[in-house]
């Protein structure tokens, strides 16, 4: 089934109290070329959730080059431990080539993370969004001041064409860090051995630093950014509205 005229802002606000399982069975009743974006914690707990209730579903990983090893290691591990189809996506040559040849490899320190980011994520990701009707993220609204609004389901304008509505759940956007990891804890749930060393949000190597106690955890993403900059382009959507 492929639900391409489906208005999904009529069903989001039934669905804001609504737990994780709820939203992901929603949307695996109502859209069979969905998948789960995965890197963190969160997308391995919507991993659990969905294998549960659709053992098909399929998940993808952006593979920007610049991964810890230890989440190279840890995407690895998810594959294996839950059996799914993984689908790691790595960026244009033709566009990263001229790019480090101009610009070096850490040329986000100095002008910003948009140009890295469009390049090694951000294209990868539209290419595959275009072939999807519907993608599933583990965004949190308390995890950045741009993602306050996100709702458990949207419309994706910033990847939607004029040929193509994009549907996005967000079933973890009313969690909090601790609903997550107790999670993890109860149903022994694979993640990154970074976390284990100071690490909370995790993308980039270079990009990604330990925080502190009670520091918020997207103070080690683009630490040398404003916090109201710090979105890569994933989720443009939410700096629109
Ligand atoms: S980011 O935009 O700042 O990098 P963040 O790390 O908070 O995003 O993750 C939010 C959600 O975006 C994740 O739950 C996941 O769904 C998606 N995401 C982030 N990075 C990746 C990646 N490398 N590959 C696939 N999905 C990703
Ligand atoms: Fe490049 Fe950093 Fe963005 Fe990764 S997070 S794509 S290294 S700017």
């Amino acid at each position: 089934m492929t639900n391409t005229s489906f208005d999904i802002e009529a069903h989001a606000q039934d669905f804001q109290d609504k737990g994780p399982a709820d939203i992901l069975r929603f949307a695996f009743d109502n859209f069979d070329n969905i998948a789960i974006s995965f890197s963190g914690a969160e997308d391995v707990v919507l991993i659990d959730i969905a294998r549960r209730i659709n053992p098909e579903v399929k998940v993808f990983s952006l593979d920007t080059g610049r991964l810890h090893s230890e989440t190279y290691r840890f995407l690895e591990q998810v594959r294996e431990h839950y059996g799914v189809e993984l689908d790691v996506l790595s960026p244009d040559a033709a566009q990263l080539e001229p790019f480090v040849r101009e610009k070096g490899l850490y040329s986000f320190y100095k002008d910003g993370h948009k140009e890295c980011c469009g390049i090694r994520k951000i294209a990868p990701l539209r290419r595959k969004l275009e072939t999807l009707d519907a993608w599933v993220t583990g965004q949190r609204k308390d995890q950045s001041p741009t993602r306050a609004n996100v709702s458990v389901m949207e419309t994706d304008g910033a990847f939607s064409g004029p040929n193509h509505t994009l549907h996005k759940f967000n079933p973890l956007a009313n969690w909090t860090s601790k609903q997550v990891w107790s999670y993890i804890r109860a149903n022994d749930v694979p993640y990154n051995e970074l976390h284990s060393r100071g690490y909370i949000s995790i993308g980039c190597e270079p990009c990604t630093r330990q925080v502190l106690p009670n520091q918020h955890e997207r103070e080690g993403r683009w630490w040398w950014e404003e916090e109201t900059l710090k979105e890569c382009g994933l989720h443009a959507g939410n700096l629109e509205s």
